[in-house]
């Protein structure tokens, strides 16, 4: 499968996942951030990876899906007011801008349990231990160990000079905001293609290095590109005195520090022996876009 091939594979199935019911305002609410268009970056790794790794990528498309709107709904609650206060996402106005916070809270959270009946409901042909197995991931890396962890320390981190060892909040951050969710991508994907522990490790390693690398990208992207390339609001981390790559080591560093992450991905899918033309088209659209 090439990359568009999956995009619209993913497309159509989120579609059909999400059906407006009552209350209608609540599934509009959550069907808008999820369809609009977003990289579909985290559930194309979930399939490329189970099938790299020998599996059927079509038995794992619940919980690809599953791990978008677990991604949409960390960008609805990203953009709220009481976070980052962002008018637009994916080139539209924020899910609050459009139906308001209280309603754009409710459907994250409604999100948070929709994805993983997602799972249940439509993975017909995982055993029930394996989708036990996938849950597990999912609620791992959801939640207050995972992704929620590093988007508390991303808010605590603004305007914050008392932070004593910036570096490794910092890495906190990214491991837990971003590496997090590509880790969940990749491991379900993995664990549904029966890997063995080595390789579920070294997957695992991929992502965690990918997250921190593409966040840093996002980071300098926030600081050097436009409104138009990114379809959300750019110059905001400076605005709001977060802490980032930027404000930790400049430009020139961070690319540097990227350059490096990059080169130690392109290693671990020689070692796990992956050929992908998927992933090295991830990894080159980075590299180009950073100019490194
Ligand atoms: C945005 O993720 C949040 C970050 C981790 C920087 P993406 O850049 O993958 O967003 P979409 O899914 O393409 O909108
Ligand atoms: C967001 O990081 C990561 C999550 C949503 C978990 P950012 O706050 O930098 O993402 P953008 O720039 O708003 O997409
Ligand atoms: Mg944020
Ligand atoms: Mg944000
Ligand atoms: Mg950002």
């Amino acid at each position: 499968m090439k990359m568009n091939d999956y995009i619209n594979l993913i497309n159509d199935y989120l579609n059909e996942y999400i059906q407006i019911e009552e209350p209608s305002e609540l599934f509009k609410s959550m069907k808008y951030t999820v369809t609009l268009p977003g990289k579909r970056l985290r559930p194309v790794m979930c399939l490329e990876t189970c099938s790299l790794s020998g599996g059927n990528f079509e038995d794992a498309i619940p919980c690809a899906c599953a791990i978008e709107m677990l991604h949409a709904q960390t960008l609805i609650h990203d953009d709220l007011p009481c976070m980052d206060n962002d008018d637009f996402r994916r080139g539209k106005p924020s899910n609050h801008k459009v139906f308001g916070a209280a309603v754009a809270t409710l459907s994250g959270d409604a999100l948070l349990t929709y994805a993983p009946q997602i799972i249940t409901k439509y993975s017909k042909t995982l055993s029930p231990s394996k989708i036990i197995m996938v849950l597990n991931e999912y609620f791992n890396y959801a939640g207050a160990r995972g992704v929620i962890a590093g988007q508390v320390l991303d808010i605590e981190s603004e305007k914050n000079n008392d932070i004593n060892d910036k570096k490794n909040t910092l890495k906190y951050i990214y491991i837990h905001k971003t590496s997090d969710l590509f880790k969940l991508a990749m491991r379900t994907g993995a664990i549904i293609a029966n890997v063995d522990d080595e390789k579920l490790n070294k997957i695992t390693d991929f992502a965690q290095n990918f997250g921190i690398a593409f966040q840093m990208a996002d980071d300098i992207l926030d600081e050097i590109s436009t409104f138009e390339e990114m379809g959300k609001t750019t110059g905001k981390d400076k605005e709001e005195g977060k802490l980032t790559c930027v404000s930790l080591y400049g430009l020139d560093e961070s690319k540097n520090k990227l350059s490096c992450l990059l080169n130690k991905c392109h290693g671990i899918m020689n070692e796990l022996n992956f050929k992908s033309e998927i992933f090295e088209q991830i990894l080159d659209k980075i590299q180009k876009r950073m100019d490194i």
